[in-house]
């Protein structure tokens, strides 16, 4: 029996380059799947091509009233959700402190915090009453080490640590286990655009400059940190819970090769 046989993930930012490699990753582990994020032709598109063991709602997790829809959505279509996958992030604007606007930061904070915190209080409490459950939150290498002219992204992953910390806390006693993994970059169109942003006219040189920082020497693929989630959120991971899950490259032990 395949690891997630019959088990039913709802996973957020699904149509971007690691929540498509969730998607995957998880049904190739049994699992069905419920696909959210903002594009609806990206979305129907995707679940038709994976097949009948999906479903698919358009919503901005920012938005309480669009995830709760979303979430009933896949209870109605599945009955249950038994791994919460809260993926969905934006990297926001590339500016030092004094010039990044109010409205960038909230955007970022509303998006990458608040998103996972309706994800959560929509999550655990269903979880709750079907006895369990298993929620990972992507973060980032972001939510361990700062970035200069990233303050809104890294504080929104710090945040998304924090929102875990609490979330494992109270799900420990109801057989909830939450986590979260935290990748450096990733080949994605995330990381390309946090190049084009910070050098427009030489994104290839912030990305050498990066690549020179991660001592494996190379950014990270989608189906790499893909594999950690669907770990954490299946079974097998079964005594990890509060954890912050470095997919890194070894980033974040220190510097050099
Ligand atoms: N790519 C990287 O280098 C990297 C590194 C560390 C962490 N991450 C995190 O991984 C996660 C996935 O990013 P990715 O690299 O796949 O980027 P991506 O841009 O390919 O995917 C992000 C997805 O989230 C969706 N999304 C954005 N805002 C949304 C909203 N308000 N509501 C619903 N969906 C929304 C987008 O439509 C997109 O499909 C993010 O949380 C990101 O912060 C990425």
């Amino acid at each position: 029996m395949r690891r997630s046989q019959g088990k039913v993930a709802l996973v957020t930012g699904a149509t971007g380059g690691i929540g498509m490699a969730v998607v995957r990753r998880l049904m190739d582990d049994g699992a069905k799947v419920f696909l959210v994020d903002l594009d609806e032709q990206a979305l129907r598109a995707q679940s038709e091509a994976l097949g009948d063991e999906t479903g698919w709602a358009v919503a901005d997790v920012s938005d309480e009233a669009g995830m709760a829809r979303a979430v009933e959505a896949a209870t109605a279509r599945f009955g249950r959700i038994d791994m919460g996958l809260l993926n969905a992030g934006i990297e926001g604007k590339i500016a030092p402190l004094g010039e990044l606007a109010v409205a960038d930061f909230d955007r970022v904070m509303a998006v990458n915090v608040r998103g996972v915190f309706l994800g959560l209080s929509l999550l655990m409490p269903l979880m709750r009453r079907q006895g369990g459950g298993a929620i990972v939150i992507t973060s980032s290498v972001a939510g361990i080490r700062g970035s200069a002219g990233l303050a809104a992204y890294v504080a929104s992953k710090h945040a998304a640590v924090g929102l875990m910390k609490s979330a494992a806390l109270e799900g420990a006693r109801h057989n909830i286990r939450v986590n979260t993994v935290n990748p450096a970059p990733v080949d994605t169109r995330m990381i390309r655009a946090l190049e084009a942003g910070i050098r427009p006219d030489d994104p290839d040189a912030i990305r050498a400059k990066l690549v020179a920082g991660i001592p494996m020497g190379r950014y990270g693929k989608p189906e790499e940190v893909a594999e950690m989630i669907a770990f954490l959120a299946s079974d097998a991971a079964g005594y990890c819970t509060g954890g912050i899950y470095t997919v890194d490259g070894g980033y974040t032990t220190g510097t050099g090769r």
